[in-house]
């Protein structure tokens, strides 16, 4: 039996922000329970649902030396769906209606996390033989281990796992704050360790020390090579490309199942969709307010509302998309700038543009049914998973060629007959339209041929079966 433990600062179903959340949720479940014994710390945030804190127990607490001071550190337990899930309380960190505040608030956030991660385990006597970290959150995990706790025969040998789950967050401070913060010595702030531009990287620490990296997708793991995908770090990626491997991620086939999804109208599979999925359509569109009509396009969009995911090249070509006959729905938060845009066409075009400018898991498995194609033309994308969660959905995916993106939305061709979605390699707004319209075009003019990319896109399999099993060998590589 090997002992696997994550750490992350988000995990469905207990909080959510983005991706991060959903894969730290379902990974765990689907590793082989028989060699593998994986649990789960998360912060404890006032901002989880009550009806989660009233079924955890609590365990302990005790006092932890962080930043000049003594702080305290609760353990809270809980076991949902055959995992353990530790949840460390600190009111002065974790309070607040959301996990994150912004710099440098949530730099003694979760450099108290990661120390408290690690301190806590002899008292939950649980000896990891793997600490599966992710993001920028848990970056001081693998330099902690390094500095202190191998000064401890309970923490000597454990490796470590680095996964990047999105290079543009690293945690970066003044070299000062940090050196105080975090209490690590000159020695870890020269530019082959912590330092980066005259400043301080917590997720560069994380991939200096890890024994190996990880992240979301093939493509991904070569960009972040390159200056442009690097944020800074490409050198580093560069320098330890033989621990750097991609693994894809997939997404919970249980959740996202559009057979036995209790929030749809009208559930469907590959072999009933023709019928069935429209059902889910017209209902939205009476709930939403839109045109009801079961013929015209929907297109979706479920995102975090940030520059990453290419709004800038919507927002261009609002006008010109709406002159078709579609609807486009929106649902997500975030960036001011995106989430006004959104709300002004939806007043430009009533009948046709929907804006959700919230956070709903259910109206997001709505969207995923009903809609007939899917939009996701972004900047970079480590992976993505809403295209994910719309190819099982039956709803064709109109992405950017670029990270995961890349690797999981095959591009129609016509004449082969083969292909998932439609993709488009430049980042220009007037290549996204084209390739929009040619999508149009399938779902309007060539019914049997759309249905059949529809076919194709339900037939593939991004569970978590193969992507797990990379986990594995990764973990027992590691171990030898
Ligand atoms: C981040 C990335 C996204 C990825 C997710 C889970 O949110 O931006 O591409 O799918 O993490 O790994």
């Amino acid at each position: 039996m090997k002992n696997i433990l994550f750490v992350a600062s988000e995990c469905v179903p207990f909080i959510k922000t983005g991706g991060l959340a959903d894969v730290v949720g379902s990974l765990p479940k689907c590793l082989d329970k028989e060699y593998y014994d994986v649990r789960v710390i998360i912060p404890k945030y006032s901002s989880i649902k009550d009806k989660f804190k009233e079924q955890m127990t609590y365990i302990t607490n005790f006092y932890m030396d962080l930043n000049w001071r003594e702080q305290y550190v609760g353990i809270f337990e809980l076991e949902y769906e055959g995992i353990k899930f530790y949840f460390i309380d600190n009111e002065e960190h974790f309070s607040g209606d959301r996990p994150y505040a912004g710099m440098p608030w949530d730099l003694e956030k979760f450099a108290f996390f990661s120390k408290a991660a690690l301190s806590i385990l002899p008292v939950i006597d649980f000896r990891p033989d793997v600490i599966h970290c992710h993001d920028w959150q848990t970056g001081l995990i693998p330099v902690y281990l390094n500095e202190r706790f191998q000064g401890n025969e309970f923490f000597r040998g454990i490796k470590t796992v680095m996964t990047i789950h999105n290079l543009k967050f690293q945690g970066i401070w003044d070299m000062k704050t940090i050196k105080s913060i975090t209490g690590l010595s000159d020695y870890y702030f020269t530019p082959d360790k912590l330092e980066f531009r005259s400043d301080a990287s917590l997720l560069k620490g994380g991939l200096v020390y890890a024994n190996a990296i990880t992240t979301v997708s093939n493509t991904y793991a070569e960009e972040i090579k390159t200056p442009f995908f690097g944020e800074g770090l490409d050198g580093l990626m560069r320098a330890r490309a033989n621990d750097l491997r991609g693994i894809v991620n997939g997404i919970d086939y249980d959740d996202y199942n559009p057979e036995t999804d209790d929030k749809l109208v009208a559930n469907y599979n590959i072999n009933n969709f023709r019928h069935e999925k429209v059902k889910n359509k017209t209902a939205l569109q009476k709930e939403l307010g839109l045109t009801v009509d079961p013929k015209v396009m929907m297109i979706g969009v479920v995102s975090r509302l940030t520059d990453q995911k290419g709004f800038d090249l919507i927002a261009y070509m609002m006008d010109e998309m709406c002159q078709d006959s579609i609807q486009l729905v929106v649902l997500g938060t975030g960036e001011a700038k995106h989430e006004n845009m959104f709300r002004y066409f939806a007043w430009k075009y009533g009948g046709k543009v929907s804006a959700n400018i919230y956070y709903s898991d259910e109206l997001s498995h709505k969207i995923y049914a009903s809609a007939d194609a899917f939009l996701m033309p972004s900047l970079f994308e480590p992976c993505g998973l809403s295209q994910l969660m719309s190819l099982r959905y039956g709803t064709i995916p109109i992405v950017r060629e670029t990270g995961g993106l890349k690797d999981t939305v095959q591009p129609y061709n016509e004449y082969e007959g083969t292909g998932t979605g439609f993709s488009f390699a430049n980042y220009n707004a007037h290549e996204m339209l084209g390739t929009i319209r040619y999508a149009e075009r399938i779902f309007y003019d060539k019914k049997r041929d759309w249905n059949k990319i529809v076919d194709r896109a339900m037939a593939v399999d991004y569970s978590w079966s193969n992507s797990a099993k990379q986990y594995q060998e990764l973990y027992d590589w590691l171990l030898g």
